[in-house]
């Protein structure tokens, strides 16, 4: 007899479905599968084998072939398993008078025939909604991803015994309820502005980078609250959308990096070390195509402490999705587009000694030292950045100041505001912030006066600037003018973000 089950893979962010075909009849006894790479065939009919005797059902002596249909499709093995097994069984008529044809089956099965999580079961899911199933069947352990998704009948199952009385109708499995998407923080973030003294610049730049989704780099000794002010970048975010969250929980997902919870309720706050390869920064692999740092950051904050630390090559790789908001990787696998819309903020030291500039400190590094230091940061690279502050040694007495200083959530409120206006303002576009406008979108929305229009000339002309860094400081000016509520921009808005240009100053 032969059968049929449905089965989902993916492909990136996306599920494509995959029919597991299974035919169990009379002949020499034999065990084949096909449709899948070598190991993970392999893999897959040894786990499936053993999960069934163990849940004390029989595995056929017969002329058994498993196909995974359609052939052409780059699959990994583990997550067919849970199907595999279900049409073996259908297929040697051990679920007779079981209804399987309209259910979705996901999840990988251990030798005692325990269902395991597998990578990507909410992009799975949406996927095959869309192709219009209704039913589906995870492990237990994919179960927190998938709650929040209404519209499907979605069966968390522990074990293949557990799928097989369900299936038979000797036991039910209760289905998912849907729970109701909150924005929440996960409290692994204690950072706040009102714990940051001094630092005004610093701050306010954090604030506009937030509002208009500009990337930012602070420049400054070490100790003096670099770290500190990047970490509070999350708390004046605004709240994540149910859609964006769910975006964001895809690309977890199928990285195998969601948290308990499920679903991603906070924005991200990604930290790469400066030994990152470029692979791990962008995403990449060898059998399948892992999402990288850059993509793990969308919707939320990509944090490099330490810039120059990064290798010269890995941040060279960062500069067309900082264009774009997505990365496309080409690996054996397969190619692959991931969204990559994420917020760069990154840290230095001015020179290798770290005093250079410094109002109270004296820089023990040569010329040339500097230079050498600087260059390690590409001008590509800087000129995507639209803010770059310097951050200064704090007295003592700022310090130990009583005086309370603003706290994120107050901040935050601004920055929700500034960021209505830009929802409205692109009310029929997909971008959200200002930093996304493109020649168009500037020409609608920035005009500059007469007045404007000489100031940045004026700068363009004293600072060397490039065309990329003057469409970059009209955005900034835009998003400051936002911050005032001023429909336009104003000359004042232009000479803040023209000074918002440290790295071009110093040259
Ligand atoms: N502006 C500041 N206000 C309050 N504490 C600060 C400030 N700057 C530095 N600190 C203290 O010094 C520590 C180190 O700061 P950090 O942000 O890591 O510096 P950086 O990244 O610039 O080297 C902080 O954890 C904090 O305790
Ligand atoms: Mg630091």
């Amino acid at each position: 007899m032969i059968a049929q089950i449905a089965c989902f893979a993916l492909n990136g962010l996306e599920g494509v479905p995959v029919q597991v075909e299974t035919d169990v009849n009379k002949g020499m006894p034999s065990y084949e599968m096909v449709g899948l790479p070598d190991t993970a065939v392999k893999e897959s009919k040894e786990r499936v084998r053993s999960a069934i005797k163990n849940s004390g059902m029989l595995f056929p002596i017969s002329k058994i072939t498993v196909n995974l249909a359609p052939a052409d499709i780059r699959k990994e093995g583990a997550v067919f398993d849970l199907a595999v097994a279900i049409s073996l069984l259908k297929a040697s008529e051990q679920l007779v008078g079981a209804a399987v044809e309209d259910i979705v089956f996901l999840g990988e099965l251990a030798l005692n025939g325990d269902l395991r999580a597998v990578n990507g079961v909410l992009p799975l899911i949406i996927s095959a909604k869309a192709r219009g199933y209704k039913k589906f069947i995870i492990p237990c352990a994919n179960a927190a991803e998938a709650r929040y998704l209404g519209g499907a009948e979605i069966y968390p199952a522990a074990t293949l015994l557990d799928v097989v009385k369900h299936l038979l109708g000797i036991e039910r499995i209760e289905p998912l309820e849907t729970a109701q998407f909150v924005p929440h923080s996960s409290g692994k973030n204690t950072a706040d502005l009102k714990y940051v003294k001094g630092q005004p610049v610093a701050r306010r730049a954090i604030e506009i980078a937030v509002a208009g989704g500009h990337n930012l780099l602070m420049v400054g000794p070490p100790g003096t609250g670099k770290t500190m002010l990047a970490r509070c970048l999350p708390t004046i975010m605004p709240d994540l959308t149910f859609e964006e969250a769910l975006e964001i929980t895809k690309i977890h997902s199928v990285a195998g990096v969601l948290s308990e919870e499920g679903i991603v309720s906070e924005r991200p706050f990604r930290t790469p070390h400066h030994t990152a390869t470029t692979v791990s920064m962008c995403g990449g692999g060898n059998r399948i195509v892992h999402p990288g740092e850059i993509s793990l950051a969308h919707g939320g904050v990509l944090f490099l402490d330490e810039l120059p630390e990064y290798k010269r090559s890995t941040l060279e790789a960062l500069r067309q999705p900082l264009e774009d908001g997505t990365i496309t990787v080409s690996r054996a696998g397969g190619t692959f587009t991931y969204p990559a819309r994420f917020m760069l903020c990154a840290s230095m030291n001015p020179c290798p000694c770290g005093n250079y500039g410094s109002a109270n400190l004296t820089c023990s590094c040569s010329a040339g030292e500097i230079r050498r230091y600087r260059k390690k940061v590409s001008g590509p690279l800087l000129d995507r950045i639209d803010l770059q502050v310097e951050v200064d040694n704090i007295s003592y007495d700022a310090l130990s100041s009583q005086a309370t200083e603003e706290e994120s959530s107050s901040v935050r409120e601004r920055v929700n505001e500034a960021r209505r206006i830009q929802r409205c303002r692109f009310e029929e576009s997909a971008h959200k912030t200002n930093a996304e406008m493109g020649e168009r979108e500037m020409r609608s929305f920035c005009s500059l006066s007469k007045e404007c229009d000489d100031i940045l000339r004026s700068a363009f002309e004293r600072m060397h600037l490039s065309a990329r860094a003057r469409s970059r400081i009209i955005k900034v000016a835009r998003t400051i003018a936002d911050l005032d509520a001023c429909e336009y921009i104003q000359p004042k808005h232009i000479f803040e973000a023209v000074s918002y240009r440290l790295y071009d100053k110093m040259g």
